[in-house]
């Protein structure tokens, strides 16, 4: 069996690799137009920083998974083609803002039809608003080839920083397809097949097309849901003295709600809960719910308000100006153990700060300056120190002379620094702004610094 995947991006490259590794008799081709990162995934330096990613790639790179910019020569000798492009927010026209940019999964369409010879099952593996099947599907038929396409959604579920993990041990593996015919039914029992080489077959879904393509939408609707509705209420402990961490444990010991993703923080990043949610409210507003609209809307209102919240902490905190004082700023990724800043709160606080006049000295072990640069819109010409914004090489490095140190991504080597040694070297009063809840408080005033942690009464 021959598997090619078109996206090389944080989706199809750990999970091709994941496939590749489990089933070693199946040649694995991940394809993409862009030929620097394609470069990256054959060098020793990947493109992806993902816990344990290095060695399954290590293992089976140039057996049978290959990374190659050849899309019509992979795609036509596949079996099964995964469609993994991005699927970003519209930013112009129509559903500008809020609808899912299809563009690159129709150009990825006209191809496979273009180069196809022999039968196909094309597989939507990015994230899709539900009845996308039926446009690919439009676009396979229209072409006069007398190949046969069978079209099935199998939308992924990892979270980065455990992507590995995730895909070596899904939950749940969800196929969506069309079981009313024959051929489609053998095409899900094919990409059942695939899977079952490792997942229980217990946990593999099948559905019709569209439940799963909704059901992608409402995964991650309700998760970010969750973390929007513990941020709602880290707001009113700080106001009456209850504890977030506790009233979350306390939560989640309920078995119907379970104790996951429960964290209060400063708000959730990352590429797809926005975008996801986005879609979700487009999508009710196209049907003529403006209801349920609304409701989902909410969740993306209280998590920008969350950010807002924190920034505002640090100016009122520091006497309500920030121009010309240093502020330190631990992690810049959207979440610990990725190097990915998509949609990362740190962009929307830091530029907050930035707005008040601030001086940033920003430390993230796995982000680079350049991204750095580019997420903040600063140009080349601004050199560091000298636009307000200064990437570090240590946290040491960063929170020296600064006034206050705001904790954006809980990255684990924060809750062991030496901060008898960073208060020694900040100026006074020492603030800590922990929006991931990261550290021990009370420790850390015990050695002088001034604390505020999210959900938690001030001193
Ligand atoms: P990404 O931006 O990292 O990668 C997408 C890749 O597709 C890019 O490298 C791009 O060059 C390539 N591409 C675009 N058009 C192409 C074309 N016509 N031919 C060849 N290559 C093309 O995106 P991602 O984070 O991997 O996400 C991909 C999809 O998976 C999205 O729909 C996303 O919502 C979904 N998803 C992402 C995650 C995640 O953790 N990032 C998890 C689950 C689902
Ligand atoms: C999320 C989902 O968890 C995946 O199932 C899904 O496949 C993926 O989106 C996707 O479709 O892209 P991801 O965004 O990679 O995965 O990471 P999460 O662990 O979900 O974290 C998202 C954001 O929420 C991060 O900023 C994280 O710090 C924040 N978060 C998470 C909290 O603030 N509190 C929590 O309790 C959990």
């Amino acid at each position: 069996m021959k598997i090619c995947c078109i996206g090389a991006g944080y989706v199809g490259g750990p999970t091709m690799a994941v496939i590749a590794m489990k089933c070693p008799d199946v040649r694995v081709d991940v394809v993409d137009i862009n030929k620097k990162r394609i470069d990256a995934w054959n060098s020793d330096s990947l493109p992806v920083f993902e816990p344990g990613l290095d060695a399954v790639v290590r293992a089976v790179r140039g057996k049978n998974l290959f990374f190659s910019t050849d899309v019509a020569g992979a795609v036509s000798a596949a079996d099964i083609v995964f469609i993994s492009v991005n699927t970003p927010t519209k930013t112009y026209g129509v559903g500008a803002g809020r609808a899912s940019e299809l563009k690159y999964v129709e150009a990825c369409a006209r191809q496979i039809a273009d180069v196809s010879t022999t039968d196909k099952i094309v597989v939507e593996k990015s994230t899709m608003p539900v009845r996308t099947a039926d446009v690919i599907r439009q676009i396979l038929s229209s072409c006069d080839s007398g190949v046969k396409f069978q079209v099935l959604s199998n939308p992924e579920f990892l979270a980065e920083g455990t992507a590995v993990k995730d895909l070596e041990n899904p939950d749940r593996v969800l196929i969506g397809g069309d079981d009313k015919t024959a051929e489609g039914r053998a095409a899900i029992k094919t990409l059942a097949g695939l899977y079952a080489r490792w997942v229980d077959p217990k946990r593999i879904i099948e559905t019709n097309l569209w439940s799963s393509e909704l059901s992608k939408l409402t995964a991650n609707a309700f998760l970010a849901q969750r973390i929007s509705s513990i941020n709602a209420i880290s707001a009113l402990c700080e106001a009456t003295g209850a504890d977030v961490d506790e009233v979350a444990a306390a939560v989640g010991a309920d078995s119907r709600i379970g104790p996951k993703f429960l964290k209060s923080s400063v708000g959730f990043g990352g590429s797809c809960f926005q975008k996801d949610l986005l879609n979700l409210v487009y999508l009710c507003e196209h049907f003529n719910l403006p209801e349920a609209a609304r409701y989902w809307q909410n969740v993306l209102d209280m998590n920008a308000y969350q950010k807002r919240r924190f920034a505002a902490w640090v100016v009122k905190d520091l006497f309500g100006s920030l121009s010309g004082k240093k502020i330190a700023v631990f992690g810049f990724s959207f979440k610990e153990n990725t190097n990915d800043t998509r949609e990362s709160p740190a962009i929307d606080v830091c530029r907050n700060l930035l707005s008040e006049g601030a001086k940033l000295a920003i430390y993230d072990p796995k982000v680079s300056q350049e991204q750095i640069y580019s997420d903040l819109n600063i140009g080349e010409e601004k050199i560091p120190g000298d636009g307000g914004v200064e990437i570090c090489s240590s946290p040491y490095e960063a929170s020296k002379d600064s006034y206050a140190i705001t904790v954006l991504t809980a990255w684990g080597e924060f809750a062991c620094l030496d901060y008898v040694k960073i208060y020694k070297t900040m100026k006074k009063p020492a603030w800590i702004f922990d929006g991931r809840n990261c550290l021990d408080g009370d420790l850390l005033r015990r050695l002088g610094y001034r604390v505020r942690a999210v959900g938690k009464s001030f001193e």
